[in-house]
């Protein structure tokens, strides 16, 4: 339970100037990768987030020595003193992307034991495919519940996903960057980060060719010297404060993003009656007349992305007409428009889709946030509604979001904390 809630008082246009911080689901992988470097790696542009502490606190446990500067977004990583392949269950549970300890361990030593990973409550999330890439590349594999244990020599192999899986491609390719032979990834995940780690490793003297298309292919290379990299604007946060400029009926320009990673956002946004326009490192969002409702349908990259699904949905209680949302990734993503009922909104869901009825206005009230996502959406819902609005367990948003707070208030919101009194 966290010790404070957010308050925020509704109805004001966002106006001004934002900036998008380094991307939460790049970096967690470009970190992990460090482990497999023989010298040591500086990390630029990373989030001063809590999955990027919980990283750090993952590998310092397996004996690297992290140098952290949160106000530079520098990071130092020397993994030559590891000395161990076991990331305990208590620190794996903080975090879903712990799993990649999984594919760096496997890769470096050609052995892990690592606890099951924690994350979202938005479906089982089994990590299935991640262990079959695992075996196909050479680890016998044990799934033991709390933990899964690998060992054996990465020697290269095929490997056809089931159904695309971006944690499943990335701890691929982190088992596969020392094998001893080469690593063909069908049916590969073409997220942004995916790309970002290809890139990252390949600075290192990997050889990673196709990142960003279905077919990854990767030789595996004996040694690997040390580099400096900076990781790519936060995709997801760049669409956040996209769609919190519109639903406010705001005026926003957000700068340090990738507009051409911003594909089906905007065309999205374009639809309902938004002005978008992109720049080199820069989109503007504005609104000029009502929002028509849309429809979305979640899908892989470059589809709409399902980490934009809750926060658009926020938006779409307000649309003028009826919205259908289809979420095909994950099994039970939208608990955030279940408490937004409790603000005014129409929602029907049944199993993967919501039918939402734009009404007028929103109006506050108490929610609880249920998921790092879901957090968003609550906070851009209670930054379109007419009253106040309380959000507890607003510590899932610091997973994902740098200094949320100040960029919106910095916007004009008017957002701020209160300490839970004793309940
Ligand atoms: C990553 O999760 C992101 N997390 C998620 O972001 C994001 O929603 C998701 O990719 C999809 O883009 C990180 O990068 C740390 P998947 P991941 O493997 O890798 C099923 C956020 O808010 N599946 O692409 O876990 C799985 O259950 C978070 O930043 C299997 O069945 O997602 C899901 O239904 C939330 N077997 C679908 O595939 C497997 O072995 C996509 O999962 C792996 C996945």
């Amino acid at each position: 339970m966290d010790s404070y809630k957010l308050l925020i008082t509704g109805g004001i246009p966002l106006v001004g100037e934002t900036y998008v911080s380094g991307g939460k689901n790049t970096s967690v992988a470009v970190i992990s990768a460090t482990l497999l470097c023989d010298e040591p790696c500086v990390l630029e542009n990373l989030p001063d987030i809590e999955d990027v502490h919980v990283l750090i606190d993952i590998l310092t446990g397996l004996g690297a020595k992290v140098d952290y500067q949160p106000e530079a977004k520098r990071m130092t990583v020397d993994p030559r003193n590891v000395n161990t392949f076991r990331v305990p269950y208590r620190q794996t549970q903080r975090m879903r992307a712990s799993y990649y300890m999984l594919g760096a361990l496997l890769g470096r030593f050609g052995q892990a034991e690592v606890g099951y990973p924690g994350g979202c409550s938005i479906g089982a999330r089994p990590v299935d495919q991640h262990l079959k890439a695992f075996r196909a590349i050479g680890a016998e594999v044990k799934d033991r519940g709390a933990k899964i244990t690998a060992k054996g020599k990465m020697v290269g192999g095929s490997v056809v996903f089931d159904r695309i899986t971006v944690g499943g491609t990335i701890n691929a390719m982190l088992a596969a960057a020392r094998a001893e032979g080469n690593t063909t990834l069908y049916n590969a995940a073409r997220e942004p980060h995916v790309v970002d780690l290809a890139n990252f490793l390949n600075s290192m003297g990997c050889r990673v060719k196709g990142a960003g298309t279905d077919t990854i292919r990767i030789t595996g290379a004996k040694k690997l010297h040390g580099s400096v990299y900076t990781v790519i604007p936060d995709q997801i946060e760049t669409g956040t404060l996209m769609i919190a400029a519109a639903a406010t009926r705001g005026d926003v320009v957000i700068r340090g993003c990738i507009p051409t990673h911003m594909e089906s956002l905007t065309a999205k946004l374009l639809e309902m009656g938004v002005a978008v326009s992109d720049m080199d490192d820069a989109i503007r969002v504005r609104t000029v007349r009502g929002h028509r409702a849309v429809n979305i349908k979640t899908q892989e990259y470059p589809g709409f992305p399902t980490d934009l699904q809750q926060p658009m949905s926020a938006m779409l209680t307000r649309a003028s007409g009826d919205s259908v949302v289809i979420e095909t990734i994950f099994e039970s993503r939208f608990k955030h428009l279940m408490e937004m009922r409790r603000m005014g909104a129409q929602v029907q869901i049944l199993d993967q889709t919501a039918i939402i009825q734009g009404v007028p206005e929103l109006y506050g009230a108490p929610v609880t946030a249920t998921d790092l996502r879901a957090g968003a959406a609550l906070v851009i819902a209670g930054l379109m509604a007419n009253g106040v609005t309380e959000i507890y367990e607003p510590g899932y948003i610091e997973r994902g979001y740098e200094h949320i707070e100040e960029k919106l208030r910095a916007l004009g919101a008017d957002i701020r904390r209160e300490p839970l009194e004793d309940i």
